[in-house]
């Protein structure tokens, strides 16, 4: 599929949304300090626009959405962000309700939505943990962002049980890890592996998932929980989700250095990554690794 050109605009199936569907909503569960302070001081807007691994990101998401999403209806895009997913599946026709704790996120998620008469989708304020919408009331629901920013297990079950309760029979779940090994890998691309207390910080991380030191969390530091896959799958069968599959995002590829060249003309990088993509011993190459399962 040509993924990347499927991002212009096309009319859409469904009516616009409206100012009373933007509204946003009272906020039930505060989120932790440490993950809405981040996205203070960072620009997420960016990340899937600039840098060749944020590209290479939102080609690769995009693909596996044509391939594993239900080829239309309703979807809930919890932790969406900015709107860059929510914008793209509106452009393709499905009606896209978008939710996120950090309000500058809405604000920019509703400035992506605003065509003249409405908004192409619906953002507001919204926490994984306690979702507002009603049981059975979505045919897909994304959760790209929240299984990693919430560190205990008993929230991250707490987030399944949401999305599973608002899917309807039958409906998709989308959800994305950040794999335990992407710091290391990140690390070395960086060239970073001579900083000091860096392997300490390995053996850390390694050991607990978390990204950082919680004793000494940098100032708009990266606060998650990183996982193995094989995790990811237990937590969502766990969760009552069947059909299981996982699919490794980036891949290999972002282990590329010449990525950026390669991604002036990717469909055969594209090609590569997919026959790839849901190889057990592979998976933990990626740096996320998505989790695709059906409520039944
Ligand atoms: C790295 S961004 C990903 C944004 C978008 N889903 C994407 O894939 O590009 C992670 C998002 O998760 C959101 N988030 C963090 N904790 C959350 C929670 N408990 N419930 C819902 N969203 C959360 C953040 O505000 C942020 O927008």
């Amino acid at each position: 599929m040509d993924v990347w050109r499927t991002s212009t605009w096309k009319p859409l199936r469904q009516s616009l949304w409206t100012e009373n569907h933007s509204q946003a909503r009272i906020l039930r569960m505060d989120i932790d300090g440490r993950v809405s302070r981040r996205y203070e001081v960072y620009d997420e807007d960016a990340r899937l626009w600039e840098s060749a691994v944020g590209e290479l990101v939102r080609l690769r998401t995009w693909d596996i959405f044509g391939r594993y999403l239900p080829p239309e209806g309703r979807v809930l895009d919890v932790g969406g962000g900015p709107g860059t997913h929510a914008a793209h599946l509106a452009g393709l026709g499905y009606e896209v309700v978008l939710l996120d704790p950090v309000e500058r996120h809405v604000e920019a998620a509703r400035s992506r939505a605003e065509v003249e008469g409405g908004l192409t989708f619906g953002a507001r304020v919204g926490e994984a943990r306690d979702l507002a919408e009603p049981d059975e009331s979505f045919d897909a629901v994304l959760l790209l962002g929240p299984l990693y920013h919430l560190v205990e297990p008993g929230d991250r079950r707490r987030a399944l049980s949401e999305a599973r309760r608002v899917l309807r029979p039958g409906g998709v779940l989308l959800a994305e890890v950040i794999t335990r090994y992407s710091w290391v890998m990140d690390a070395t691309l960086k060239g970073i592996l001579d900083r000091t207390g860096i392997w300490d910080d390995f053996s850390r991380n390694i050991e607990s998932g978390l990204s950082q030191n919680p004793d000494s969390l940098s100032e708009g530091g990266f606060w998650a929980y990183f996982h193995g896959p094989q995790e990811l799958r237990d937590e969502l069968s766990e969760s009552g989700f069947a059909d299981c599959r996982l699919v490794a995002v980036e891949g290999f590829a972002w282990l590329l250095g010449d990525l950026a060249q390669r991604l002036a003309d990717p469909e055969l990088l594209l090609d590569a990554i997919r026959i790839t993509e849901m190889e057990g011993s592979m998976l933990g190459c990626a740096a996320h690794v998505m989790g695709i399962a059906t409520r039944n």
